[in-house]
């Protein structure tokens, strides 16, 4: 066992494999973090060659809760369940297939756990009892099983007494373990995230309201629409194109199609209107791409959609992908890219995606490809803006482990709400960002519903990308293509344009946030139990989530008309009205449709900015503070150039704001040249 970073400890057990998301990293791992010692004792911690592969066995006390295992959209805590890693777009069922699925967990007990694997490793949590721990049990617990019904059977298996996770990773002869200490569960996940290198920093526009219009959209189409969007007061910081852009795309060329015949007019249009734009793609060369014959020696020796898969782990083939990309669209002003289909698909048909058994000249396989495609892609595009000095925002449909730095956040093609908010509240232990993305809508309820949460998000995006106008206009997909707009489109327009400004005026909060997560790990997103692990009230609670240090979001889904909310102890107030609620205990409330559930620790200084139509704007440095409760705790927001990484090297300043008991006030610290925010007005909550 060895300290390899501050608290981080790594285990090898066996022959591990050589081709491992920790041995393809890109990112060196960020400083800090004190050294502590090893929260698991080295002899509780054995592996074992099989037949099948390698088995690891880690202890489970009773009672402690394991999370994570990357974005898992139909489970939450994982304690007595099983999991297979496999990546994956369309998961029926809770095996654990996901866009992004990660072998790490973390511990109520304060700890975090990293199987560096690319295979598809099966987790147990406490699920499996080998003979001899059953042999201890005691013989009246089983014989109650044989009562009542099925569901009564197989709940009273339910495990919660000492036993083990159990990890089983394929083929591998061994495997490096990595283990972070806490002390608690949020350290632990932030040392993960640091070890990763650290947490991202969108670009402040990144944080603003995205729109994917329809696939088919031409230049004109787009232009107009951006200007539809300022007519009704829409703020609009990035409009991506999707698929339509490219002369083919099912496999891609990544060359404009005659529907853009001037990308650099249309960008420059955008620009004009204080819009970046971003760019549909997959990784899927078609024969027609210029870039097929470049790529050609780095391709696996199977194809997807006709077109080639490229080896992204070979750094020459990184290069050459990125150098066409740079040219061709990012030298123009291209701002980023949402990477489609780089996960795979079992369940759909026709299925698609590369086989497991593919060859790749890395000497990786299919399976371990399809682990780290989404990273290596990830690391490919990033590599563009990096060598430009720009940061980005995107989206990609994959990732696995060590993300945390990587400017991406994922989506999926799946629409159950439940689900995509359990997504938001899981991302956080793994090092990820996902989006609930919005699309069209079962009625103006649901519509309205998905935009509250998607503003509560790590990206503000509505993927229209079937739908001809915004969904505002009307959420029905069939009339929307017809043009037919609701009764009520200016009424709907104006309630979703409050929706818009509130994430507009929560960007300076989301910011710091965000800057927390690039400096020291700590997720800006994150689950109740993350905070609050001692609380056996936050184990399940998979439907809410804490933004930032001060805010808690509960979001409501279409048909709740009462909503239940647990609140963690301490005292919270209402974000609106600022009422005051005792933590603790659960609360039944009201929820009409305009109100989304949001809770402001009391006390809490929370500056918002005033809503521009897009994040760059000045004006959006004025602040009206919102004062809780008796002001008691400040609020640190963070100032640089919000487009470049100067702040890697130091060059940001903070804002703390405070209340003296009769204003609010402004204190800086630092003396970078950068856009600095201004109390303009508060107002006591
Ligand atoms: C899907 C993707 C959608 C949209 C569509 C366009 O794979 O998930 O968001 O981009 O492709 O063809």
């Amino acid at each position: 066992m060895e300290q390899v970073y501050p608290g981080v400890w790594k285990v090898t057990l066996g022959q591990p494999e050589a081709l491992t998301p920790v041995g393809l990293r890109h990112h060196a791992p960020l400083g800090g973090g004190e050294a502590a010692a090893c929260p698991l004792p080295a002899e509780a911690i054995s592996g074992k060659a099989t037949a099948r592969g390698y088995v690891v066995t880690l202890p489970l006390a009773a009672e402690e809760q394991c999370y994570g295992l990357g974005l898992q959209l139909l489970s939450f805590n994982q304690r007595g369940l099983k999991k297979t890693l496999r990546v994956n777009s369309d998961p029926r069922a809770d095996l654990g297939d996901s866009h992004a699925p990660v072998p790490f967990f973390a511990s109520t007990h304060g700890y975090g756990v990293l199987i560096d694997t690319a295979r598809y490793a099966t987790f147990y949590f406490g699920q499996a009892t080998p003979l001899a721990a059953a042999a201890k049990a005691k013989k009246g617990d089983l014989a109650q099983q044989i009562t009542g019904s099925a569901e009564t059977m197989y709940a009273s298996h339910t495990v919660s007494a000492e036993g083990h996770v159990y990890v089983e990773v394929p083929t591998a002869a061994g495997v490096d373990v990595y283990i972070f200490a806490g002390p608690t569960m949020v350290d632990a996940v932030a040392r993960y995230n640091r070890f990763s290198g650290g947490g991202c920093l969108p670009p402040r526009w990144g944080l603003g309201v995205w729109y994917r219009p329809r696939l088919d959209y031409d230049e004109t189409q787009t232009t107009a629409l951006a200007d539809a969007f300022h007519a009704d007061g829409i703020p609009c910081d990035v409009m991506g194109l999707e698929p339509g852009w490219q002369t083919h795309t099912y496999s891609c060329t990544y060359v404009w199609s005659d529907k853009f015949p001037d990308p650099r007019r249309l960008i420059t249009a955008m620009q004009a209107r204080g819009i970046h734009l971003n760019l549909w793609q997959h990784v899927f060369i078609h024969p027609d791409s210029p870039l097929y014959t470049p790529m050609l020696p780095y391709a696996g020796d199977f194809t997807v959609w006709g077109g080639i898969v490229p080896d992204l782990t070979i750094p020459a083939a990184r290069h050459t992908f990125a150098a066409f990309q740079d040219q061709e669209h990012v030298a123009l002003g291209v701002s980023g890219y949402k990477l489609d289909e780089c996960d795979s698909s079992d369940y759909i048909k026709p299925q698609w995606s590369f086989p497991e058994i593919e060859q790749f000249p890395s000497g990786l396989d299919g399976e371990q490809y399809h682990s780290l495609l989404g990273l290596n892609y990830q690391e490919t595009v990033n590599s563009i803006f990096r060598a430009h000095g720009k940061r980005t925002y995107n989206a990609v449909r994959s990732s696995h482990a060590l993300a945390a730095p990587y400017p991406f956040v994922l989506y999926s093609d799946l629409y159950d709400h439940r689900d995509f908010l359990r997504g938001v509240v899981n991302m956080g232990f793994s090092g990820l960002l996902w989006c609930p993305e919005v699309r069209d809508a079962k009625s103006e309820e649901d519509l309205l519903r998905r935009i509250q949460a998607v503003v509560f998000s790590p990206q503000a995006l509505i993927n229209a990308w079937y739908i001809k106008n915004a969904p505002w206009k009307q959420w029905r997909t069939e009339d929307n293509n017809n043009d037919q707009f609701l009764a009520d489109a200016d009424a709907l327009t104006a309630t979703v344009r409050g929706l818009f400004e509130l994430r507009m005026a929560l960007v300076p909060y989301l910011y710091a946030a965000f800057a927390r997560y690039a400096q020291s790990g700590t997720p800006p997103f994150r689950a109740l139990v993350l905070d609050y692990p001692d609380d056996p009230e936050t184990y399940a609670v998979d439907d809410a989530w804490l933004v930032g240090d001060r805010l808690l979001v509960a979001p409501v889904t279409a048909g709740q008309t009462t909503r239940e909310v647990y609140l963690p102890h301490g005292t919270w107030q209402d974000f609106d009205t600022g009422a005051v609620y005792a933590g603790g205990q659960k609360h039944t409330l009201d929820v009409p449709v305009t109100k989304i559930p949001v809770f402001v620790k009391a006390g809490s200084i929370l500056p918002l900015a005033h809503p521009t139509l897009h994040a760059a704007d000045p004006a959006a440095l004025n602040l009206t503070v919102r004062v809780y409760g008796d002001g008691s705790l400040p609020c640190t927001l963070f100032e640089d150039d919000p487009e470049t990484y100067a702040f890697e090297t130091g060059a940001y300043n903070t804002a703390e704001i405070r209340w003296d008991g009769e204003k609010a006030l402004l204190t800086r610290t630092g003396t970078t040249a950068c856009p600095g925010y201004t109390v303009a007005r508060w107002e006591k909550k």
